[in-house]
């Protein structure tokens, strides 16, 4: 019986036979032979998601500097599993895979398919023996078995092995291999080149494999594309050659004239330099936490210190974390460095101290969140079990459509778990899969769903885009992401819609003093995290009354 992979708009794709495989390979060859008549490079992109996917489009879009004229022809390549499947055809119709909120994404992807034709993509791995050039953008995920606990949990190593073999397999002994998946420190040099090595010796081949690592700084967004092309980067080789080719490479394909190009002697060093880079970020996040409640029980307004603060050019990276720290990269990266310490580098002994904790308190902040609004709910004599609660905000961040990993799951959960009716409002989310798919999103048994109780209802979840609509009846509302819309959000407007007074939970600093304080008047509870002088105001209105 034939299988389909569907497209998270619903789109169905049959997923291609055994028999259908030469064919496909033919039609690759034919494509090659004429792109290398014109002097083009052939690039393979392992795996088109979230970065592979624009990293092809920018490496097809690119031109030889002198002529003007396109330089590459890439093919993005693609388990056809039901899962993945239908990114392949949706590529060769020249759609995006990925939804962004960049206006450059789509059409850069329609041109480099439909018009300059530098743009394929297959399932067919064998188009890997026509590569100049593989780019490595399969993903490596970090599973944690415990919530609050990373210390439990493992990187996910198998699909970037199963890549490297099949490529250690296939290439050309001389095509370069760059590996911009982020990877636990060692993988390169101590995990993929004995692979590659391997493949090489059982094939007969003399020389070793031109391994390189680039890792990505791509931040989800209006400026997803620029965030890749036009961005400082970082790479290294396994050996002279490799380091070489990969700088060549990334000169040709980014914009390295304004943004430095850093070369680094060694891959462990690049694959580092992003676990540090993130594992400070969540650190600095992390940090604020522990202030954050201190502020809560001792009348200060953490936003008001953090601004304070800032006006200090030496701390303005300061930020307020929020109801937790998602994104695809900051709850992992720290969890595969402090994994790699052990299980690659062989080392037994307990150096990490600050990455692990950080790590644990992004993850586990949402349930603050989840704690306020209940002791908001109890101050206006209510219950959270049966109350209907509406979450503002189901991104990780601000004025993004991406879930992954948000906060706001935690809240939702967590609330869900103590018996609140959850509703979710999101002017950039359409589906919340993690919610609405948990029993097979990311995969199946991943959900965080697996750390709560009563969770089953929760895939009846619709994301809803009327906030007036979704506030009827509600008697609580959970600012938990400060997208451009909330800000602007009226009290008198709110409760007119809920019909009547209702709890406010401000997780991110949204509501200024003059908003909480009409809220107090209107006969509304507020609760903010970091926001202790909330109390002062709540008791200056009702000495005025
Ligand atoms: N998304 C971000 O915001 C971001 C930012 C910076 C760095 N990164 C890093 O980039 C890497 C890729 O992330 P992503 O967000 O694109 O992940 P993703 O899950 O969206 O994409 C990975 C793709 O690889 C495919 N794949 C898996 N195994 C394969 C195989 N054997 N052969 C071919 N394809 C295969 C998957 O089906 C999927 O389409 C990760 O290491 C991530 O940490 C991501």
């Amino acid at each position: 019986m034939a299988e389909y992979s569907a497209s998270p708009e619903g789109e169905k794709f049959t997923i291609p036979q055994d028999s259908e495989y030469a064919a496909e390979f033919k039609r690759i060859e034919s494509l090659v032979e004429a792109a290398r008549a014109e002097n083009k490079e052939i690039v393979v992109v392992m795996g088109v998601g979230f970065v592979g996917a624009v990293m092809a489009a920018i490496i097809a879009d690119t031109v030889d500097k002198k002529s003007g004229k396109p330089s590459k022809f890439v093919i993005g390549c693609q388990r056809p599993s039901t899962r993945s499947y239908w990114k392949i055809p949706l590529l060769n119709q020249g759609v995006s895979p990925v939804k962004a909120e960049d206006p450059e994404v789509q059409p850069m992807i329609a041109r480099c398919v439909l018009e300059k034709k530098t743009l394929i993509a297959t399932y067919n791995n064998d188009c890997l023996k026509l590569a100049d050039c593989v780019v490595v953008d399969v993903q490596c995920d970090y599973t944690k078995n415990d919530l609050g606990n990373m210390r439990t949990g493992r990187a996910e190593m198998a699909a970037l092995e199963a890549t490297i073999k099949t490529i250690g397999e296939k290439i050309r002994s001389n095509c370069l291999t760059l590996i911009e998946t982020t990877v636990a420190p060692g993988t390169t040099e101590f995990v993929a080149w004995p692979i590659m090595k391997k493949a090489f010796a059982v094939r007969g081949i003399k020389t070793e494999p031109l391994l390189a690592h680039s890792f990505e700084r791509v931040m989800p967004g209006r400026h997803y594309v620029s965030s890749i092309r036009d961005f400082w980067r970082v790479c290294s080789g396994c050996n002279k050659e490799a380091r070489d080719r990969v700088e060549k490479f990334l000169r040709e394909v980014l914009n390295t004239e304004q943004y430095s190009l850093t070369v680094m002697d060694r891959p462990i060093e690049s694959e580092t330099t992003k676990i540090v880079e993130n594992s400070y970020r969540a650190a600095i996040l992390a940090y604020l936490n522990e202030w954050s409640l201190f502020a809560e029980r001792n009348g200060v307004d953490l936003i008001k210190v953090i601004k304070a603060i800032k006006v200090r050019p030496t701390h303005s990276n300061i930020i307020f974390p929020g109801p937790g720290i998602g994104g695809y990269c900051l709850p992992k990266d720290g969890g595969l460095g402090y994994w790699a310490y052990r299980h690659i580098l062989g080392f037994d002994d307990d150096i990490f101290k600050i990455t692990p904790t950080a790590i644990d308190i992004n993850d586990t902040r949402g349930l603050h969140a989840a704690k306020l609004t209940r002791d908001a709910l109890r101050n206006m004599g209510r219950q959270i079990a049966g109350a209907k609660v509406l979450l503002c905000g189901a991104s990780y961040r601000q004025d993004v459509g991406d879930t992954r990993y948000s906060g706001s799951e935690i809240v939702v959960r967590k609330l869900t778990e103590m018996g609140a009716e959850m509703q979710v409002h999101d002017p950039y989310v359409e589906h919340w899969y993690e919610l609405e798919r948990q029993d097979t999103y990311p995969v199946p048994g991943h959900s965080l769903a697996r750390f709560f109780r009563n969770q089953d209802e929760l895939v009846n979840t619709r994301v809803q885009h009327d906030i007036a609509a979704a506030l009827a009846g509600a008697e609580a509302m959970i600012l938990a992401v400060p997208h451009e819309p909330y800000l602007q959000l009226e009290p008198d407007k709110i409760v007119e819609w809920t019909g009547a007074p209702l709890a406010v939970i401000d997780c991110f600093g949204i509501l200024d003093d003059e908003k909480i304080r009409r809220y107090f008047e209107l006969g509304c509870e507020v609760k903010g995290l970091g926001r202790g002088h909330i109390q002062r105001i709540k008791e200056e209105v009702r000495k005025n009354r």
